[in-house]
């Protein structure tokens, strides 16, 4: 399974969800290859925000190595899922999809709410990890249960 969570700068949500996932399924023994990219471009090559990192290590999962890059159409080629944080990345992405299959493998990380945009606040950093963290344990079960 490869899986590419995506959201606007590649610095502080989707590099959460990306390493959040990438350690469950490790955690389970599955072979998957979890990505990140953002639909913007400013952060390119850069390290995830300082308080992504300092969120993710507390509680065990160092995200410090991940490299900040920029959503391609090619992903669509890569990838068998696509998940986006809100609706703005939704249309981002979606207006990139060439081919229904393209769109098909698009849709919200959460089922009925979008992961808040924390860049600007501080203090959203700990319940964007549990909302992300929370759906993470559900994706690893559903994909990981027969039938
Ligand atoms: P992210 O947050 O999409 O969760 O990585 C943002 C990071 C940077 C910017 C916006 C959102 N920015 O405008 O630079």
């Amino acid at each position: 399974m490869k899986i590419l969570m995506v959201c606007l700068g590649n610095i502080c949500r989707s590099p959460l969800a990306h390493g959040i996932l990438e350690n469950l399924s490790t955690e389970k023994g599955l072979n998957w290859e979890i990505d990140s990219a953002g639909t913007g471009g400013w952060h390119i090559g850069s390290q995830p925000d300082h308080r992504s990192i300092a969120i993710a290590k507390k509680y065990g999962i160092d995200i410090s190595g991940q490299s900040c890059r920029q959503f391609v159409v090619a992903d669509f080629d890569n990838y068998d899922h696509i998940f986006v944080m809100d609706r703005h990345n939704l249309s981002e992405v979606t207006a990139m999809a060439r081919t229904d299959q393209d769109h098909r493998k698009v849709s919200l990380l959460l089922k009925n709410d979008v992961v808040p945009d924390p860049y600007y606040d501080d203090t959203q950093f700990d319940q964007v990890y549990k909302m992300v963290d929370k759906r993470c344990r559900e994706i690893v079960e559903d994909f990981n249960t027969p039938g």
